[in-house]
């Protein structure tokens, strides 16, 4: 992937922080009743681990749509209503400041209705409902589940190469997760998932080309939000122009000329990616459910 374009995608990745992970993810799924896992709503698509099927192993799942406050409501909805459909729990948090964070422990209720029925007929009514909690890095796992925890439960910003154990944490209201034994990896698929996780930072855009990223930043911005980009650097964007081009225009709004009146693209290129993150482009959704494999 990526090859024709020179990028290596994050290679840290490969192999032995991978294969650790998957082997500690599968050992400790027993041990849980559910599995939540944690997403950036903003790439619902890239930021959801790829082999995240096989290794719930058919445990009832959560699906938690982070960041929904840097995303568009409107396509969030379009998701929510697509893993309705799907049986699988939808919640959406902006775990930042702590919104929708409190119908966790609702929605793990609901969706184990079953199971919390069989432990009364047991005479089990309070034993501990068990819930993993996965995600990539970035997507906000960390702060999610110190949200929940109602404490600094979780160790921020993990990266890989950084080796956890695997961590308990009891809640309040007979809950009780497992922070994310391991590390867990991205989708390496497509181009655009590697350009997907960069946008968002998920992946460090150093490893790339961030003029040829910004660029093609512009395209997808161009193509869903123009108005966002009109709002923001003061142009519409022309629909025959390139993303440099696009770049190049913003650079002379901003100002960003290098001797000889060139435009200094390399600065636009990292402001832009800065102000994407920063959520200064306004909420942008850059997956939409109809669009994916
Ligand atoms: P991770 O464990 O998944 O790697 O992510 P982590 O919780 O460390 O969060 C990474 C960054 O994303 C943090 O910002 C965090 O505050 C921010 N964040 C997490 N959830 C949300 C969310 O729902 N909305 C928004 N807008 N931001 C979120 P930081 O800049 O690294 O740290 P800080 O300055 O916030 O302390």
């Amino acid at each position: 992937m990526n090859e024709e374009k020179g990028y290596s995608l994050n290679v840290q990745w490969f192999p032995g922080h991978m294969t650790k992970a998957q082997r500690m993810i599968e050992s400790n799924m027993k041990l849980v009743d559910a599995v939540c896992e944690v997403v950036d709503a903003r790439i619902p698509y890239s930021s959801r681990n790829p082999d995240i099927d096989r290794l719930c192993a058919g445990k009832p799942r959560l699906i938690v749509f982070n960041r929904a406050d840097q995303a568009d409501p409107a396509v969030t909805a379009l998701w929510r209503e697509q893993y309705r459909k799907d049986g699988v729990g939808f919640l959406e948090t902006d775990a930042k400041s702590g919104k929708g964070v409190q119908g966790f422990t609702s929605a793990v209720r609901g969706l184990l209705r079953e199971k919390i029925e069989q432990y009364a007929a047991k005479g089990q009514g309070s034993r501990p409902l068990r819930v993993m909690v996965l995600g990539i890095p970035n997507v906000g796992k960390s702060t999610f589940i110190n949200k929940v925890a109602g404490r600094k439960a979780a160790a921020a910003s993990d990266r890989p190469g950084v080796t956890r154990g695997k961590q308990w944490i009891t809640i309040g209201s007979g809950l009780e997760l497992l922070d994310t034994p391991g590390i867990l990896w991205p989708r390496f698929d497509s181009q655009t998932v590697g350009e997907n996780l960069a946008f968002t930072g998920a992946i460090r855009d150093e490893i790339m080309d961030r003029e040829t990223l910004a660029a093609n930043l512009m395209l997808r911005l161009r193509a869903a939000y123009p108005d966002n980009v009109e709002k923001r650097y003061k142009f519409r964007p022309d629909q025959e122009a390139t993303g440099f081009e696009l770049l190049e225009t913003a650079a002379r709004k901003r100002g960003f000329l290098v001797s000889g009146g060139e435009c200094d693209l390399e600065r636009m290129a990292a402001v832009l990616l800065d102000e994407f993150r920063a959520g200064l482009l306004g909420r942008v959704s850059l997956e939409r459910p109809e669009a994916q494999p």
